[in-house]
Parts: structure tokens; sequence; C-alpha cells
């Protein structure tokens, strides 16, 4: 199994607020459809209720709870360990969020897709965790100019410098 992690992350690596999204860049979601689509997508609780439709369609959506277990259109586990005992060894998954599994992800997964938008949201409750401790070598990298409806942002993915 290939193990991604995806994110938007702020310069001040916020990605959320009042469980909701700090930034809409269409383009961005349009890469996450296009990257996560056909493959399987694990996310906390949270998340979940953070989505504006529930499941996300054409994906195996997962959610991670310890104290819920109804989640309509998805497998629901209680560990992160738990969920990727039940991903085939040809499965691609993608880590979608929030914090704490990012943070529990980190120590395991093989990439991360990240949209490093070159701005400070006003206001953040949740963070993506630091990623600069030598563990990730840049694959490749996109930038993006600012325009009317968003700041300047780069499609960064790292590998694990051992991989
Ligand atoms: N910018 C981005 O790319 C991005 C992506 C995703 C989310 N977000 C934002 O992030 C925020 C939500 O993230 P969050 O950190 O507050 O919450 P979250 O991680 O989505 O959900 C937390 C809950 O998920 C469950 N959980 C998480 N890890 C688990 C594990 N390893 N095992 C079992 N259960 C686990 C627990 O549920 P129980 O309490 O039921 O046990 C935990 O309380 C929202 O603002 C959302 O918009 C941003």
């Amino acid at each position: 199994m290939q193990l991604n992690i995806i994110a938007a992350v702020a310069e001040n690596r916020a990605i959320g607020y009042q469980n909701d999204m700090v930034y809409f860049i269409r383009e961005d979601l349009k890469r996450f459809k296009q990257l996560t689509t056909g493959h399987t997508v694990i996310m906390g609780r949270r998340t979940f209720y953070s989505l504006p439709k529930g499941a996300l369609p054409n994906r195996r959506n997962i959610v991670l709870s310890r104290t819920e277990t109804d989640f309509p259109g998805c497998d629901v586990y209680k560990s992160l360990d738990e969920a990727l005992q039940h991903i085939g060894a040809d499965e691609q998954a993608f880590i979608i969020g929030g914090a704490s599994l990012y943070k529990e992800a980190l120590t395991v997964a093989d990439r991360l897709y990240l949209t490093e938008i070159e701005a400070v949201p006003p206001h953040a409750d949740v963070f993506f965790p630091a990623y600069d401790d030598g563990t990730w070598k840049v694959e490749s990298r996109e930038e993006r100019p600012a325009t009317d409806d968003n700041p300047a942002y780069a499609f960064v993915d790292y590998v694990r410098k051992d991989t």
C-alpha cells in the first residue's frame, strides 16, 4: 500500500478554523479530487463532519473515531493501525486530515502532497505538524501566482529521504 498525506497548508501551517478550511482554492480542490478519486481517503471524525455532502464520491471513505460508529458511506475504524490493516497491498490511501491524524501519519507516510499557500489567515485553530526536520525532500514544485480569488501558492510533492 502507498500511504500519502494531502493537505492545503498556510505559511504558519494553519489548516482550519471552526471546523472549516482556511482557504478555498478552486485549483487545489480540483487537484485533490484528481489525486484521490478511485483511491482510499482516511479522515478523522471532525473532518468528516466538515465535508459539505458527507462521504466523498468515487472513493473508499474511511473515518477514524473512538466514540462513534455510524458515518454513512464510510468504513469506520478505531485507530490508524486498524485502518491500515484493512487496506489492500495494491491500494493507494490518502490521509486527508485533520491535525492529529496528520501528525500520526507523518511518521509512516510515503509521500506528502501539499498545497503551500503563501499567506497567513486571520484566524486558525488547527495546524499541520512541522515537516522541516530533514525527513522529507521535495520531489516536485509547481508555483501558481496570486489571483483576485486567492493568494499565491505552490503544489509541492515530498518523498521520504530514504525512499
Ligand atoms: N487544509 C486542509 O487540507 C484540511 C484538511 C482536513 C481538515 N482540515 C480542517 O481541520 C479541521 C478538523 O481537524 P481536527 O484536527 O480538528 O479533527 P479531526 O482529526 O478531523 O478529527 C478528530 C477526531 O477524529 C478521531 N481520530 C483522529 N485520529 C484518530 C486515530 N488515530 N484513531 C482514532 N480516532 C481518531 C477522533 O474522534 P473521536 O473523538 O470520535 O474519537 C478525534 O477526536 C477542520 O477545520 C477542517 O476544515 C483542513
